[in-house]
């Protein structure tokens, strides 16, 4: 598979078929008599958040607004950003698919547009092209920034346009007009694809080989985010920690360019695989105030086995040894993790060795999954599958642990007054508000109303303040603001 660098003439095409399209778009609004309308629905990981952070910023360039109603059909664009980690990550584009072939009865104007991880998948584009013709252009992940030449195509020929690469391109992001979902936080990947072929993961196929952006042109980014006012940098990739610029620049190197940046009151980033870790990030988290005091490591399993058959290069001694070195020189910092049960092969003792791993690691949050078998991977054609119930019955167990490590997490900050980046209105409404502490706990908190604080979350958003917090649960905690810094 090659890797291929955008040109100039790749942007070049890219300007000019968004002039067309806004023209195009502009002759309908008048046709319409109203303002037209996008929705991009995203599935899956922050990756593919980030992605749809550019397709909205070239429906928004070509002259169209968001929708704000939420409702699945109401838009004149509306384009499915899917992912296909795990099976219900598919069930939910079929589920709502049908939909949308009413709509397009009622609206032949209406463009319906595929993307995403599952499009990489063979069985996926031909179930659409047979099943749902009425949808009008499929694409893959690699090809975002040939999002509007392909919309153009597709409606210069009125049929339905699949395209599905096969180069690994590297699209510098600076010629994508981005619209930021968060006013505070942005997502920049700084690499690209997967090199690892963990036996159960489709995302290698789905996103290509490792590729790594230019070491200048991220700190050119992360130094425009930061003049435009962003508080909060979450850098992105499968597996950041093996990030390969020029002149051998290495992640370590864009943390600390990324921690340099003042204005920044948080770095974070997202995800490590234990095999490239380097004490000299883990350094970094321990020394630098503004870098984020948590470190997310998939562990998976607990058992040296079923690790090797998962084809994951470390023992559970190596990540415990990890998990220890971590605790030790990043004072109070928290540990979360990805763990799957029922990997083929997965006998009672490999599960029990996953449950002693937890709690020797004491993980501060964990994402547990059922093994999903993905078709195109490794372990889908391993014979030993383990049946549905065995399953649930461990996934049961599992969670019953991991919950309780991660109250006791929790509890251990009950009492104390933390540093919080407020994040906007809570999800339970009422007048709480959200944020999270430096080591990524989730704290619902109050504003008192005698500290006469203006409750605008458009103020409130991305600014510090002190949490005084008396309440865990298992996933966040609650407390009080006690002061707003910079006041
Ligand atoms: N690159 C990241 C890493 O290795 O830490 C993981 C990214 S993956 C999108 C997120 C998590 O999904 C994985 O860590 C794994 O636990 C889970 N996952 C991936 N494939 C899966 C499958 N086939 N069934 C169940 N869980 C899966
Ligand atoms: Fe998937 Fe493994 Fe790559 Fe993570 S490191 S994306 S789990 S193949
Ligand atoms: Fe992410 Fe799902 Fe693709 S987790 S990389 S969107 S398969």
């Amino acid at each position: 598979m090659a890797i291929i660098k955008t040109t100039e003439k790749d942007q070049t095409e890219f300007s000019s078929s968004m002039s067309e399209l806004t023209e195009y778009f502009s002759q309908l609004s008048a046709r319409k008599g109203r303002a037209l309308t996008y929705n991009v629905l995203t599935y899956g990981c922050q990756l593919n958040e980030s992605d749809s952070e550019k397709l909205s910023g070239m429906l928004s360039g070509m002259g169209l607004e968001e929708t704000s109603g939420g409702e699945l059909d109401d838009a004149d664009v509306i384009v499915f950003n899917t992912c296909s980690v795990r099976e219900n990550a598919d069930r939910h584009l079929y589920g709502n698919l049908g939909v949308f072939k009413t709509l397009k009865k009622n609206d032949r104007d209406v463009i319906i547009a595929i993307c995403g991880c599952m499009m990489k998948v063979p069985e996926n584009v031909a179930k659409i092209k047979k099943s749902y013709p009425f949808v009008d252009l499929v694409f893959d992940p690699q090809q975002l920034h040939r999002f509007p030449m392909l919309l153009r195509d597709s409606l210069r020929t009125k049929k339905q346009l699949v395209n599905i690469a096969v180069d690994d391109y590297i699209a510098e992001d600076s010629y994508f007009p981005i619209e930021r979902k968060r006013k505070f936080r942005a997502l920049v990947p700084i690499m690209y694809g997967c090199n690892n072929f963990c036996t159960y993961c489709i995302v290698p196929y789905a996103r290509g080989r490792e590729r790594s952006r230019s070491f200048d042109e991220i700190v050119r980014e992360l130094e425009e985010l930061a003049s435009k006012g962003y508080k909060e940098v979450m850098l992105l990739g499968q597996n950041v920690n093996s990030y390969k610029g020029e002149d051998g620049k290495t992640f370590a190197d864009i943390l600390r360019a990324a921690s340099d940046i003042r204005e920044f009151s948080r770095v974070r980033f997202m995800s490590s695989h234990p095999k490239d870790l380097s004490d000299e990030v883990i350094e970094i988290m321990a020394t630098r105030p503004n870098v984020e005091k948590h470190l997310h490591l998939a562990m998976q399993s607990g058992s040296d086995k079923v690790l090797k058959d998962m084809n994951r290069p470390y023992t559970i001694a190596r990540f415990l040894e990890i998990a220890d070195t971590f605790r030790k020189k990043v004072e109070g910092g928290s540990l979360t993790t990805d763990i799957i049960v029922g990997f083929p092969g997965e006998t009672e003792e490999d599960f029990q060795q996953t449950l002693d791993a937890v709690a020797k690691a004491k993980f501060d949050a964990a994402f547990t999954f059922q093994y999903s078998a993905r078709p195109g991977t490794k372990a889908a054609t391993y014979e030993n599958q383990i049946p549905q119930d065995v399953v649930t019955e461990r996934f049961g167990r599992l969670m019953e642990y991991t919950n309780r490590y991660a109250e006791e997490s929790n509890g251990r900050l009950v009492g104390k007054t933390m540093e919080v980046l407020i994040e906007g209105i809570s999800k339970a409404g009422d007048m709480t508000f959200s944020g999270r502490t430096i080591t990524n706990h989730l704290v619902n908190f109050t504003i008192p109303e005698e500290l006469g604080i203006d409750i605008g979350p458009d103020y409130l958003e991305g600014r510090l303040c002190e949490v005084r917090i008396d309440h865990a649960r298992p996933y966040s905690v609650d407390g009080v603001l006690v002061s707003l810094k910079g006041e």
